[in-house]
């Protein structure tokens, strides 16, 4: 079947190498000319493992041809996935200015057929407008089908989803949709457009509510003396709640959970409906990431001059995405503080130098970074970061050697063993039994020391 891909980022990049090579015909489409460009000289813009040799190989054998949109002078095919950006704006509600460019330009280039496929994450009551808009002006059909795939393993998600969701009204429309699968076994759920919009809002959000809930119980474990890991991993063992999502640290980001979560309290309230629940999830997740602020102002008082590492930039492992990640706010507050900071990402290096300050060290070693610095804040939980020789860090370091670990990846007494000052979230208990912590712990956080 021939496809077009519009909208060739992290999502759409995955889809159509995903779609070529299930052996549609593809083509990929952007409006960004340097994106396409590096993809096409195969320098590939985004680091999602995996992706490198799919896209090469598809462009290889021809089923995946990428162009800009102003070059595109054939007819799109038979489906046309969008797969733009749908950010948050200034009000939280999803910027649809991206998806309502890509409808224009399609109802421009082909406005007499084929089936206009969203997988861009749009509100729920959107796919019933713009099928509305798109049955009043022109022979094209819509349907509702969002994507799943998560950044770090997009790819393997691409071809084992846990389940394929296709929303709408027109059966062969559908039908069409459910045949770009053929070479994917997962579970295939049809349901109208609206609910499909709905499940991807809700996943997103039930996943950042676990999220938060964690991160509630790690602050209440600092205050009572409960080990958050131990009590997870109590909770997760019970099939009915499951493990995943229920590691307590500095909070989700990127580029989908923050947004997402905003976005659907923002229809819940144009809707009528104050959706309380959402509201104290973000609000849990804004203050997480404070938590390592604070550690650091209680060891050290003012922050000018105190030379701290960040480890980790991205908001999670794996991925080069540093959008609403943690580690760029706690980065940012630092340096108004005069902090004198360095960092270290093994893959968002140079995605994170856009976003921060120009005079901190952007070092492209973990030692480098680490070099005479007297606190770490390990932010994403990179198996470059975690496996590092941590003997080796301590020596590197200065007194009085904080570690502030966001992430929960670090076994507290090997660190004190190590020299470090411990600090880790919702581990409080750990370091009363050893008798390290002070009676009334730290908000969320307290230190280990030998
Ligand atoms: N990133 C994820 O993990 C993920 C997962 C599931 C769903 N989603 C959803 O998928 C959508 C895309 O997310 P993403 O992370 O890939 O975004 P992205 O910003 O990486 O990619 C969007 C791409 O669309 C291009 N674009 C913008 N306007 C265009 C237009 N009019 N015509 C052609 N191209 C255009 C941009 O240049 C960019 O390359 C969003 O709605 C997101 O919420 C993302």
């Amino acid at each position: 079947m021939k496809v077009s891909v519009i909208g060739f980022g992290y999502v759409g990049s995955v889809a159509a190498a995903g779609l070529a090579e299930a052996g549609h015909d593809v083509i990929g489409i952007d409006t960004d000319r340097e994106k396409i460009e590096a993809f096409r000289s195969g320098i590939i813009p985004i680091y999602e493992p995996g992706l490198s040799e799919l896209v090469l190989d598809t462009l290889d054998k021809g089923t995946l041809r990428l162009m800009h949109v102003d070059e595109v002078e054939e007819p799109l095919g038979d489906v046309i996935i969008i797969a733009t950006g749908t950010p948050m704006s200034e009000s939280g509600s999803a910027d649809l200015g991206q998806v309502h460019a890509a409808i224009s330009w399609i109802k421009k280039v082909q406005p007499d057929r084929g089936v206009v496929v969203m997988k861009s994450t749009v509100p729920p009551g959107t796919g019933i407008r713009l099928q509305e808009n798109l049955h009043r002006d022109t022979g094209l059909g819509y349907v509702s089908n969002p994507e799943f795939l998560r950044e770090g393993q997009a790819v393997s998600d691409w071809f084992s989803p846990d389940r394929i969701v296709v929303g709408g009204e027109d059966q062969e429309a559908i039908q069409t949709v459910i045949s770009l699968y053929h070479n994917i076994a997962a579970p295939i759920m049809i349901t109208d457009m609206t609910s499909a919009e709905m499940i991807k809002y809700a996943s997103n959000a039930f996943l950042a509510t676990k999220i938060s809930f964690i991160n509630e119980i790690a602050a209440l474990c600092d205050k009572v003396g409960g080990m958050v890991d131990e009590v997870a991993k109590g909770i997760g063992l019970d099939s009915r709640i499951g493990s995943s999502f229920l590691q307590a640290g500095v909070g989700y980001g990127g580029s989908c959970f923050p947004k997402d979560v905003k976005a659907l309290d923002h229809v819940a309230l144009v809707n009528g409906h104050s959706f309380e629940l959402l509201r104290a999830v973000t609000a849990v997740n804004n203050r997480q990431r404070l938590i390592p602020l604070n550690a650091l102002r209680d060891r050290f008082g003012p922050l000018a001059g105190v030379k701290v590492a960040v480890l980790g930039l991205s908001f999670k492992p794996n991925t080069d995405d540093v959008r609403e990640s943690p580690s760029l706010e706690v980065i940012k507050i630092l340096a108004n503080e005069n902090a004198d900071i360095s960092v270290y990402d093994p893959m968002a290096l140079e995605q994170a130098r856009k976003f921060l300050p120009t005079d901190i060290t952007f070092a492209d070693d973990i030692m480098r970074c680490v070099g005479g610095t007297q606190a770490v804040v390990l932010a994403t939980e990179w198996s470059q970061i975690v496996d590092a020789d941590w003997a080796e860090i301590s020596r590197l370091m200065a007194a009085p050697r904080l570690l502030f670990d966001g992430r929960n990846v670090l076994n507290p007494q090997s660190m004190v063993n190590l020299g470090f000052e411990y600090v880790g979230v919702g581990r409080n208990a750990c370091a009363r039994q050893n008798g390290t912590a002070p009676e009334k712990g730290l908000q969320a956080s307290v230190a280990f020391k030998r």
